[in-house]
């Protein structure tokens, strides 16, 4: 293996560490530079690494060793940091959504296209072993031709457990816009692109309130839709329930699970790179769990940026950002359908990414 690619980091908050320890551990990357609005989140974050640099924003994009920019920031940055990445001329992963609506992603790839880099978005976890070791059962005909899929994903809301939860509840955030990236990457992983959607929401609540750290029980805006539900009609002829809830104190029901003509699979969390996969053959009576066969053993967040740090240029890296634009399009159209009361055509499309080997993730 050649030079590992020089990695700049924009936005060092709560998720910050877990990418900081797989690149630690990913031969492929080397952290070199990071950059917050909060200059001293940033001085704090890297506290323990000294030769990493800690700089303003403009002059990460600007510095010649950052050969690669990971935004980190809140989802409604997304674009505007992206798009400056783009325009310094650098490589860009993003964390999702790709951007907080479409036309700002369009405007994304759009200039990732016109300038010659490429564009890779969260979530990486699908390339785990649960969501590939269920790809591979797919295409391997254990359950024939899916019919049917649900995915489930119920919580109370971040607003308990994350100190700065605004966010989650501004334009771009939600528990569709939040969650469905992973559930939504791994359907289509598993049974390709979506047609159409028909969509419902609901929102409660006015406001919520923070529930831990130094603004514990400061009251914040609520400006999205805080349930959402609907069904994917995939271009395969699949169709697949979705439920994505901030108003559930907790579910039983599996995060995902595929039926088959043959066959039922119960899938892993998305939220997770790994988890047992669950095989029902038709006719038999008990779940067998099935031994992992595909994708990176024991990854951390980071393994999609590996990805395109590897992928040869003209190719689309796994956690690309055309599968990111159509995942997004996927929900801004559900949203859109819930609103409207009609189905809603998916506009964009996607290939199935293709598929990641039973390999080691980390050294
Ligand atoms: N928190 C999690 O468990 C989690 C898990 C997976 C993915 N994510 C995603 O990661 C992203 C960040 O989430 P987080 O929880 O770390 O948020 P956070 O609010 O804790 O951190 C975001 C950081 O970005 C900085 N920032 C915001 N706008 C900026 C700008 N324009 N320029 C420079 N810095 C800017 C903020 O100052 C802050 O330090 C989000 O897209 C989120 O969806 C979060």
């Amino acid at each position: 293996m050649g030079q590992p690619v020089n990695v700049g980091v924009v936005g060092c908050g709560f998720i910050f560490g877990q990418y900081l320890r797989s690149i630690e551990r990913l031969p492929e990357l080397r952290l070199v530079a990071v950059a917050d609005l909060d200059p001293g989140r940033a001085r704090e974050a890297v506290r323990e690494h000294p030769d990493v640099e800690v700089l303003g924003v403009a002059e990460l994009m600007a510095d010649p060793r950052v050969d690669v920019v990971l935004n980190l920031t809140v989802p409604a940055a997304h674009a505007e940091i992206t798009l400056q990445a783009i325009a310094a001329g650098k490589d860009v992963y993003s964390e999702k959504p790709l951007a907080a609506t479409t036309a700002d992603a369009a405007r994304v790839l759009r200039a990732a296209a016109d300038a010659g880099v490429r564009v890779g978005c969260a979530p990486d976890t699908v390339l785990g072993t649960g969501t590939q070791t269920a790809r591979q059962a797919i295409d391997d005909g254990l359950i024939g031709r899916p019919v049917a899929a649900t995915a489930t994903m119920m919580t109370p809301g971040h607003e308990r457990w994350h100190p700065n939860p605004d966010f989650y509840y501004a334009p771009g955030g939600g528990p569709l816009m939040d969650m469905g990236p992973y559930y939504i990457t791994s359907l289509v992983t598993l049974l390709g692109p979506v047609a159409t959607v028909i969509g419902a929401a609901s929102r409660t609540r006015a406001g919520r309130t923070i529930a831990t750290g130094p603004r514990r029980g400061e009251e914040i805006p609520v400006a999205v839709d805080t349930h959402v539900t609907g069904v994917l009609v995939h271009a395969s002829g699949a169709l697949s329930t979705l439920v994505m809830g901030f108003e559930g104190a907790a579910t039983g029901a599996p995060s995902i699970e595929v039926h088959g003509e043959r066959g039922s699979l119960s899938v892993p969390d998305p939220n997770h790179f790994d988890g047992p996969v669950l095989l029902a053959r038709m006719g038999e009576e008990d779940w067998e769990t099935l031994p992992a066969t595909a994708g990176h053993v024991e990854a951390g967040r980071g393994v999609g940026l590996a990805d395109l740090a590897t992928t040869p240029a003209g190719q689309e890296s796994r956690a690309g950002g055309t599968l990111a634009y159509h995942v997004l399009d996927v929900m801004e159209s559900l949203l859109s359908s819930a609103h409207s009361g009609t189905a809603v055509t998916v506009a964009s499309t996607c290939e199935r990414p293709r598929p990641v080997t039973f390999r080691p993730a980390l050294r």
